[in-house]
């Protein structure tokens, strides 16, 4: 069996966890089929609450080793998150001059540094840059002189470094971690003693409010809360001392955390004032949400079959969109096939649908009727490539558009 059951918070340690969805049997989002005949092993896609400190967890983890050993996800293929990535680094270099003047270059440890796209930004920017990555696929050629460790990120890997960081930055991998508890004590390890970790997870809020549920995936063990966060980083003596709402990936957390006693932004208490007044933590603030999720599932399906039989083309062989047409039952028949600028999905089967992915400029000849913007987080950007096509675009999340 490659995979475990969850029977405790992995932020509290809480046994008193309770399901408020239940997805259904999902293959792994990112196991690309090599063959259209297929058949993607599937697994219980459920989520469970903590009442004790408000965290959503899935109620498996699967074995880490069979989802990130050969990972085709690319940062730097998005050019907003390239963007996201450059401000990020110009705020974190205004913030290190503020606080270490008489200090030339801050250095940053970036975990789960995937293709290096925030390393590449916040060198330019003037960082000394380290990063920590498990797949191998994603490892920097030589001549680019990024020093990337190859492996999971652990407080046995952090002691075996000499690593003191002014910076460690954690974006879109903190959701991915069973054992929450080992990788903060990495990065305590690792932090200089002014040393700022910065973490980026996708929100709960945003996915609670707007019912973007394809980012609900077996990747993603952890939902966060503010509180859950706060309590996580809180409990291995790391004080959170700001946070910030960013747009990246329909709606993030931005947490800083430190060693040191910075003084505590108001933000802080604002935002775990707001998560108390809608009542995250208890299994009725979620009911809307599972609502809006089978509403939108059912105008979709709806809309699909007002347009059976026409062309349609789907955009971003994403995660998010494998999960979006497994949930929705979508077929071969509905959807023709997809397409991806990214090199290493190209040519393979999206799993469980078992549609074939190409890359974009197949549209060309296609002439689809309809795009189904599965990357819909990115829309505004792949409408600028697509619009020529004067194909109709169909958004399904957050909530369903049709753009003309
Ligand atoms: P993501 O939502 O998980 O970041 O995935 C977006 C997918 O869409 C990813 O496979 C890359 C692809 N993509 C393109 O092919 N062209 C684009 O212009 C953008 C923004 C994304
Ligand atoms: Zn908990």
């Amino acid at each position: 069996m490659d995979y475990k059951q969850v029977t405790q918070c992995r932020v509290c340690g809480s046994k008193r966890l309770t399901k408020y969805l239940d997805l259904g049997m999902m293959p792994l989002v990112n196991a690309l089929e090599t063959r259209y005949d297929a058949v993607s092993p599937k697994y219980p896609l459920e989520i469970l609450l903590c009442e004790s400190c408000s965290l959503s967890q899935l109620s498996i983890v699967v074995d880490p080793k069979v989802l990130y050993a050969n990972y085709p996800y690319r940062s730097s293929i998005s050019s907003t998150f390239k963007r996201h990535c450059r401000h990020l680094g110009e705020k974190l270099y205004a913030m290190f001059a503020q606080h270490e003047s008489h200090r030339p270059k801050p250095a940053v440890l970036d975990i789960a540094s995937n293709d290096c796209c925030l390393l590449r930004e916040f060198r330019e920017v003037g960082f000394i840059i380290n990063g920590v990555e498990p797949s191998t696929n994603l490892m920097p050629t030589l001549d680019e002189l990024i020093p990337v460790t190859n492996d999971f990120w652990s407080e046995k890997l952090a002691k075996s470094t000499s690593y003191v960081m002014d910076f460690i930055t954690a974006t879109n991998v903190f959701a991915h971690v069973d054992d929450l508890d080992d990788f903060v004590l990495g990065v305590k390890q690792a932090l200089a003693p002014k040393g700022m970790f910065v973490v980026e997870v996708p929100y709960l809020k945003d996915m609670l409010t707007c019912g973007t549920f394809d980012t609900i995936y077996h990747e993603h063990l952890s939902y966060f809360t503010f509180r859950a966060m706060k309590t996580i980083l809180e409990r291995h003596g790391l004080t959170v001392f700001m946070v910030e709402q960013v747009p990246i990936h329909g709606g993030s957390l931005r947490v800083y955390a430190s060693k040191h006693s910075y003084p505590v932004d108001k933000s802080v208490g604002d935002l775990i004032r707001f998560e108390n007044l809608m009542g995250y933590g208890m299994p009725k603030g979620y009911v809307t949400f599972v609502e809006d999720i089978e509403d939108n599932k059912a105008r979709l399906l709806k809309l699909m079959r007002a347009i059976k039989g026409k062309k349609v083309v789907a955009y971003g062989a994403s995660a998010k969109g494998v999960v979006l047409l497994n949930y929705c039952g979508l077929t071969k028949d509905d959807v023709q096939i997809i397409v991806d600028e990214t090199p290493d999905k190209q040519g393979k089967f999206s799993p469980g649908t078992g549609i074939q992915i190409l890359h974009p400029n197949t549209m060309e000849a296609v002439h689809p009727d309809f795009i189904l913007m599965l990357a819909w987080n990115f829309f505004e950007e792949i409408y600028e490539k697509t619009k020529h096509l004067e194909s109709v675009h169909i958004v399904p999340l957050p909530s369903l558009r049709v753009v003309v």
